[in-house]
């Protein structure tokens, strides 16, 4: 089964959003990046992204039976989202948190993750390579069953 990357909020807008932040690299550049270490790997991907709660709820829903892992960046869900939790622990697979941006080096607001109560992996601060780190540990953690 494919590894599914799942992105929140205004992360469509990655590369052109808070490039001091963000970076400026896009959203399209790191599915590139996911799909070309994926294939590396030798796993299947499903990339996807939305700017809605229940959107990325119903994403989880259909990962349970459709992905082996997930790879997730709540975006500003991440700190407000009981929802995307409640999903997430009724999901079997492996699961990895990533944040672009070192997220406890900001605002305390975000220093607070509900999505961590879940996540066997955080990766912060990292940049965009947090995905490819991620992507390779969910395979680690496939591989070791
Ligand atoms: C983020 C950090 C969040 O606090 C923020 O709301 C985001 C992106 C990151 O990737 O660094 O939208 O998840």
């Amino acid at each position: 089964k494919p590894i599914h990357i799942l992105n929140g909020p205004n992360l469509n807008l990655l590369g052109k959003r808070q490039p001091e932040v963000y970076g400026h690299e896009t959203l399209t550049d790191v599915e590139a990046r996911c799909a070309a270490l994926a294939a590396d790997l030798g796993v299947e991907l499903h990339f996807a992204q939305s700017n809605h709660e229940g959107a990325i709820v119903e994403m989880i829903h259909t990962a349970r039976d459709a992905a082996s892992a997930i790879v997730i960046n709540p975006a500003a869900y991440t700190h407000t989202s009981v929802a995307i939790l409640d999903a997430l622990n009724a999901f079997e697979g492996p699961v990895i948190e990533v944040h672009i941006s070192n997220v406890h080096k900001r605002e305390s607001f975000r220093h607070h993750s509900y999505v961590s109560l879940r996540a066997d992996g955080v990766i912060a601060g990292c940049g965009t390579e947090g995905y490819l780190l991620a992507l390779r540990r969910v395979v680690s953690l496939l591989r070791a069953g």
